[in-house]
Formats: structure tokens, sequence, C-alpha cells
């Protein structure tokens, strides 16, 4: 049985909550630190989660069917959940309850709801809750938010968001199910980019959404068309194929977004631009355009440290580990995570209501 101590008082003892694909992620960036320790599994798909104790090197009984059970006898200093959206809430707020900080996977929550509830949890236990959004630790992320605070974007009044792929139905977990995930592409893959298009242009506080949803590919049989991810779970697929909603935010600027698993385009496009008073950015390929010595100009970075998925990845895994360890500031806090999920959720509940817009209180 795992000790209920640190074997080194100075390493953070890190369990995980879900020990599916992106933990797996999240172990193999945690095992390339010295100041941590991997020291327990809570997931409900033993064989699974055997396999992973045995590539990470975790304690065979320190594996357990369920968290509440593993958060009372391991008693991590922190817990990284990455189940399915809907348990996020739960699994949150029972490890901080136990006494853990607490990195959960984007999208926060599966609704608004539940995302507040986690962020009432955090305050009341006084832990560190961090969402994990991998895209805001990227340099080209960094390049654009450093821009805007030095003001050379002056006021930013207008984001355009796209997460768009042509044919990118998941055909593993759980998807295809709103019930599991609270929606779609939207959720899944339009939180990314509007989750850095957001705290690019400053985290303005959301006040009311529009959106429309339309589902016309998904949930027919996935097996016709070549695609790289043939065979998702069409018969019960009930989440969107293509998202389109728009923000609007109390300092006046607007953010519109498009997000799709699945939409007749000639190529997937992952970026958002933004549009200031003085200048606009784009995210990629980076560049800012503006106006400089009587011209039009654009300006794009001569050099950006290593930016692929990894990259950001590992940064975020560390900016974790440092924000428990060391109290160093994290990039991204509760409150953000929440303000992402209201957008998500008013642009979902203008859709159910004909595109009418829904205030976000
Ligand atoms: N940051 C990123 O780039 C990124 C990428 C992929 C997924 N994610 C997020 O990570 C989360 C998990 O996604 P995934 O791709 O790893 O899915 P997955 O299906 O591979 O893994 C989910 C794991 O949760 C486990 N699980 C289900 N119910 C459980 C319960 N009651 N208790 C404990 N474990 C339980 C499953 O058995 C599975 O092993 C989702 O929220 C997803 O949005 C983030």
């Amino acid at each position: 049985m795992p000790s209920s101590k640190s074997s080194s008082n100075s390493k953070l003892r890190i369990a995980f909550i879900g020990a599916g694909g992106i933990a797996g992620t999240h172990m193999n960036h945690l095992s390339k630190m010295d100041d941590i320790e991997i020291v327990a599994f809570a997931d409900v798909d033993a064989a699974s989660m055997a396999r992973r104790a045995e590539q990470f090197h975790v304690d065979p009984n320190a594996c357990f069917t369920d968290w509440k059970q593993m958060l009372r006898k391991v008693k991590p200093d922190a817990v990284s959940v990455c189940t399915p959206n809907k348990l996020h809430m739960a699994a949150t707020i029972d490890a901080l309850k136990a006494g853990a900080d607490v990195l959960v996977e984007k999208p926060m929550a599966a609704t608004a709801a539940d995302a507040r509830k986690m962020v009432n949890a955090a305050k009341q236990t006084g832990k560190k809750l961090v969402i994990g959004f991998q895209y805001r630790y990227s340099a080209k992320t960094a390049f654009l938010r450093r821009s805007v605070d030095e003001g050379r974007f002056g006021n930013v009044l207008y984001g355009r968001v796209q997460a768009l792929r042509r044919r990118g139905i998941p055909n593993w977990g759980v998807f295809h199910s709103k019930q599991a995930q609270g929606g779609g592409p939207l959720i899944d893959i339009g939180v990314h980019v509007l989750e850095m298009a957001h705290y690019t242009m400053g985290a303005p506080t959301p006040i009311a959404a529009t959106g429309t949803t339309f589902t016309y590919l998904g949930n027919r049989d996935s097996n016709t068309v070549e695609c790289p991810w043939k065979g998702w779970n069409w018969k019960e697929l009930d989440i969107e194929d293509l998202a389109v909603g728009q923000v609007r935010f109390d300092n006046g600027a607007v953010l519109t977004i498009e997000a799709s698993f699945a939409a007749h385009i000639e190529k997937n496009l992952w970026s958002f631009d933004i549009m200031g008073e003085n200048a606009g950015g784009r995210w990629d390929p980076p560049a800012i355009f503006t106006d400089q010595g009587g011209h039009m100009v654009n300006l794009e970075p001569h050099w950006l440290p290593p930016d692929g998925f990894q990259d950001n990845f590992f940064k975020k895994m560390r900016n974790f580990v440092e924000h428990c360890l060391h109290d160093k500031p994290t990039l991204a806090p509760a409150e953000h995570g929440l303000a992402v999920q209201n957008m998500l959720e008013a642009i979902y509940a203008s859709a159910a209501k004909g595109g009418k817009e829904v205030a976000i209180r």
C-alpha cells in the first residue's frame, strides 16, 4: 500500500483520476521532472490502469477503481483530473476537499454550474485549481498577449476563432455523447482556440452570446468515406458537427467562433485573429498587422521558442508543478476556465433557443 507521506518532502506527490489517453501525455511530461512522484491512479478501467502503472512504475496497490478511496488512502499533494468532462466537477471537488491541489483537463467542466461549484470549492478549501489550457503557454500566444499588454493594439475590439476539422470525429472514448462531454467540437476543440483568444484579448468578462449548431454527417454511417478516424459511434452520436457562435464582452468587444468535427472545407483550420484600434494579430502563422512610418506593415517574429503541442504541454505541466511547489503564478486560473465555460454554455443555450441571444450572469 502506498505511504501517505512523501518519500521526499520536496517532491510533489501527484495522483491521477482518469488514466486514459491524455493522462498518458501528462505522465510522459511529469516523468521528465525530478521534483515529482506519480503516486496513484484511479480509473474504472482496471486493465488499462494496470498497464499505465507498469509503464510509469506506480505501485499496483496504488491503483484504485474508486477515486474517493484513492484520495483517502494515498492523500496525494496534487491530483490531475483526466476523466470524461461530466466527471470533472465531482472528481475535482473531492480532490480539493481531500487537501490536494488540482489540475483539471479542458474543458473545465461539462456545464457552467459545475465550473462555478469548482471555483467555490477551491476558494473554500484554499487549494489551487488550474485548468489544463496548454495553448496559453504557446510562444505564439505569448507574442500576441505581450503585444496587447504593451498597448500596441489599443483597445481590442474583435476576436475571430476557428477550430475546424474537415473530418475528425473521435472514434474512441465518449466524445460522441452530449451527456458525457457536454457537447461536441465546440466544447472539445473550440475550447482550445477560444481560451487562448480570450486570454490574448485580456480575458474580458463575457456578458451574452448567440449560437447555432448543426448535425448532418456525424449521425450517418461512419464507414462510408475514407478518413483517418473512421468508425466513430454514429448510431449514438448526439453532438453537433459544426457550431458557430458570437460572444459579447462587458468592454464592448466581440468574439466569433466556428468549431467543427466535420465540415466541407478545404483543410483543417486552427487559429484565431484579433483586431484592435491600432493593430491586428494572427496566431498562426504569427503576425501583427499595423501602420508604421506612413505605411501598412506586417510584423512577424524573427524567432520563436519551440512551439509544438508537446512543447506547450510540457510548459503547462511544469507550470502546474511549480505553482504547487513554489507558488509560481499560473497562467490558467479557475476563473478563466469559468469564463470560457460560460461562453461555451451560452452558445449552446442560444442554439437550443433557435439562435436567440442568451445573457451570461
Ligand atoms: N489538453 C488537451 O489537449 C486534451 C486532449 C485530449 C483530451 N483532453 C481532455 O481530457 C479528458 C479525458 O480525455 P481522454 O482523451 O484522455 O479520454 P479517454 O477516454 O482516453 O480517458 C478517460 C479515462 O477516464 C476514465 N474514467 C471514466 N469514468 C471514470 C470514473 N468514474 N473514475 C475514474 N476514471 C474514469 C476512463 O476509463 C478513461 O481511462 C477530457 O476532458 C478531454 O476533453 C484534453
